[in-house]
């Protein structure tokens, strides 16, 4: 449990607290690239931490990112003219630069256009996707560098989908080992109802013990189960600070990892990111159809026309459905990222963390909280919070069966940590 001090803490992201002036410090996924698709085309807005904001792609093809609201007289720059480098209020034609810079005054005689800046924040495009960054420009890290960031477009796919609650929430419920084969199980071989099959390590393991490391970046992690009387099911995953899950590909896919990030909208809302990714030089994505393909669910409740919102949400109780609770999936929720968005909603949109009750299997959570509330200290006092230097850069995660006598971190670690 945490005190509710601890728990305000950590969940209040808006300029000016504590956790928004950590979560500052690095760079942010924002938008997918594709959603600013060519130079001069149609603005985007967004909202990150708590502010309100608009991206666009000038005639030179960079990104401007700035406050949604003009300067003048705060109508929104998403209903602006997006042209010659330069995004331009249709109110009284104010026209701003990629940094800000007031250019031009339409309704001016007198111009003083000089004198006018727009709040405006660093932007970048990596991984397919814009990255912003909302710090302070003397402490801005160097670009994310993941290794899927790096991996090419064939290589890795990326997607991103509205959570209706809390960061936290969000990022607690994807750490969390022990519930997957849990509520993702699949009670049959259906393909119309995904889940982890009944068959899988992961759900034949026992009860999963615990082992958090913790480094440089966050921690690594592992959920260890045995498996009959002979063999061990390890896992091993990274939390990387802030926001960021680097976990196994699973089911004997041993080539790839998978992650997320989890991006506050605001207090309430987040943006949950989910990425996947090879090494080796093939095919991993192929859009949608790929997605499905994967088994995961990724893609098919995503509404992208409607803000990248689910279309299985809390309005339809994520469409569960008792029959199929009873006979196919442990949930009855179609879709993997599905039923965890709707068990971490159905907490409301901040859990009061006060009133829960954690064991050793909730380990890597508080091991999460802690480094956490650690990072807003240190960055109070001055220094550089973990996770936004290079210690990050080269990062897998795996699972292997284990014959039950053998040193499972021997076996992982090399590969969690290759050219190390
Ligand atoms: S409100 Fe934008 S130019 Fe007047
Ligand atoms: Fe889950």
């Amino acid at each position: 449990m945490l005190t509710k001090e601890t728990n305000e803490l950590l969940t209040h992201v808006g300029p000016g607290t504590p956790m928004g002036d950590l979560l500052r410090r690095y760079w942010i996924p924002a938008l997918l690239d594709w959603e600013l698709p060519e130079p001069d085309c149609a603005p985007v807005r967004l909202r990150l931490l708590g502010e309100d904001l608009v991206a666009f792609r000038n005639t030179s093809g960079q990104i401007g990112i700035l406050d949604e609201y003009c300067p003048h007289r705060l109508t929104s720059l998403w209903l602006g003219r997006n042209e010659e480098n330069g995004l331009r209020c249709v109110y009284h034609g104010w026209k701003f630069d990629i940094s800000g810079q007031c250019v031009d005054q339409m309704n001016e005689p007198k111009q003083f256009a000089e004198k006018i800046k727009a709040k405006s924040y660093s932007a970048l495009e990596l991984g397919g996707v814009i990255w912003v960054y909302m710090g302070p420009i003397s402490e801005k890290p160097a670009a994310p560098n993941f290794e899927w960031t790096r991996a090419a477009t064939h290589q890795r796919s990326v997607t991103k989908v509205v959570e209706e609650c809390n960061w936290l929430q969000a990022l607690e419920g994807g750490i969390d080992t022990s519930h997957a084969p849990i509520l993702h199980r699949a009670l049959k071989e259906n393909p119309a109802q995904p889940g982890i099959p009944i068959n899988d390590v992961f759900v034949q393991g026992e009860a999963p013990t615990l082992e958090v490391d913790e480094t440089e970046y966050g921690y690594r992690y592992y959920g260890i189960r045995r498996l009959g009387s002979d063999e061990q099911y390890a896992r091993g995953y990274h939390y990387v600070m802030p926001w960021t899950q680097l976990r196994p590909a699973g089911r004997g896919v041993s080539n790839q990892t998978h992650g997320h990030h989890w991006v506050p909208i605001d207090d309430e809302r987040c943006i949950v990111w989910n990425w996947y990714y090879t090494w080796e030089e093939r095919l991993v994505s192929d859009g949608e159809a790929g997605l499905k393909a994967s088994g995961n669910g990724y893609g098919e409740d995503i509404n992208v026309e409607n803000g990248f919102t689910s279309v299985r949400n809390r309005s339809n109780w994520w469409e569960i459905d008792r029959s199929v609770q009873k006979t196919e999936t442990f949930s009855g929720i179609r879709g993997i990222n599905t039923q965890d968005r709707a068990i971490q909603e159905m907490m409301g949109t901040i859990v009061d963390r006060s009133k829960e009750h954690l064991g050793p299997a909730d380990k890597a959570i508080i091991v999460a909280r802690k480094l956490l509330a650690d990072a807003v200290k240190t960055v109070q006092d001055g220094g550089n919070p973990p996770g936004a230097d290079s210690s990050y850069y080269n990062l897998r995660a795996i699972d292997t069966v284990l014959p039950s006598d053998v040193n499972w971190r021997d076996h992982l670690l090399p590969e969690m940590n290759p050219g190390r």
